[in-house]
């Protein structure tokens, strides 16, 4: 029977870590401070962006959040971005995503100060990513708090592992991927193309599910002692609660992997607590360079 990783205590530790190193910066007169933007009223970004900017408050941050109108203009949303990126107290911008149809997602993302970047969305983060410079880049907080759950099993040197990240999303997959080679796993990006999928997740020692299709990845595609790391936080109908009841499970199909796997993370309680703390983590970092003042390692 696989270890459970426990991604709320890892994400607890995580903000601790935040949590005094921002008493730290406050005390030499910097308050990490932290801008979300949502545009619209999609429920489920509300809470995302509510949860956000509460932990900001917890993390002693200065925490703004910008509640627009779904009829935003893109010019308005544009000029607050401007703002927020001349704003000397703002050291972290998020700007919730999906956004509204007449709004072009990428010209805002690439509108954000790379410095100020937390989600690590910009081009010239992605970049940095993708050439190992990662003492100056922002990670995208999903792929780098799954990273650590990773290191708390293997370690940081993943020398001679094989990794398999299953979806090629640019907000988790792509991004995973290249933090799998930085450590020098060899890694295979699978995506819906990807032929005989459950004969490549079996090469995995680390095997990364982030499709979004719930339960996808079946006990029997996983390779005896791997890593898994489920990605996934999928809403399924569950009668057997009672009637109109859902709950929430992962990509992989939990009971069977464990049965494989050396270490699995939940659904929930895996990697969903870690994004949060990573974004804690990205706006902290921001603030300390701004500052010139060296970050904790995480
Ligand atoms: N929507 C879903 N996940 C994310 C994320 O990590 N960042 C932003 N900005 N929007 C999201």
């Amino acid at each position: 029977m696989a270890d459970i990783i426990d991604g709320k205590q890892v994400a607890e530790d995580v903000v601790a870590t935040v949590k005094a190193a921002s008493s730290g910066l406050i005390a030499k007169g910097v308050t990490p401070g932290l801008a979300v933007v949502i545009v619209g009223e999609d429920p489920a970004s509300q809470v995302y962006v509510s949860s956000k900017s509460q932990k900001a408050k917890e993390c002693g941050f200065h925490s703004v959040q910008h509640t627009l109108p779904e009829d935003t203009s893109q010019a308005d949303l544009l000029a607050l971005i401007g703002d927020l990126n001349a704003d000397p107290a703002i050291h972290g911008i998020l700007v919730q995503l999906p956004l509204p149809g007449h709004v072009d997602a990428g010209l805002v993302i690439q509108t954000i100060a790379p410095e100020k970047d937390v989600d690590g969305f910009h081009f010239i983060n992605v970049g940095k990513l993708g050439t190992g410079e990662l003492a100056t880049a922002f990670v995208p907080c999903t792929p780098a708090g799954s990273m650590l759950l990773i290191e708390r099993v293997r370690g940081k040197d993943l020398s001679g592992l094989n990794a398999v990240v299953v979806g090629r999303s640019n907000i988790v997959g792509k991004p995973m991927a290249n933090l799998l080679l930085a450590a020098n796993c060899t890694v295979t990006i699978a995506h819906s193309r990807t032929k005989d999928l459950p004969a490549l997740c079996r090469t995995a020692d680390i095997l990364v599910a982030a499709v979004g299709r719930p339960e996808m990845v079946h006990g029997d595609w996983v390779k005896d002692g791997a890593t898994v790391i489920d990605v996934g936080i999928n809403r399924i109908p569950a009668p057997e609660r009672g009637e109109g009841k859902s709950r929430l499970v992962g990509d992989v199909a939990f009971a069977q992997a464990a049965e494989h796997a050396g270490a699995i993370t939940p659904v929930p309680g895996g990697v969903g607590p870690m994004t949060i703390a990573m974004l804690m983590a990205n706006t902290l970092v921001s603030a300390c360079r701004a500052a010139g003042v060296e970050p904790p390692r995480f």
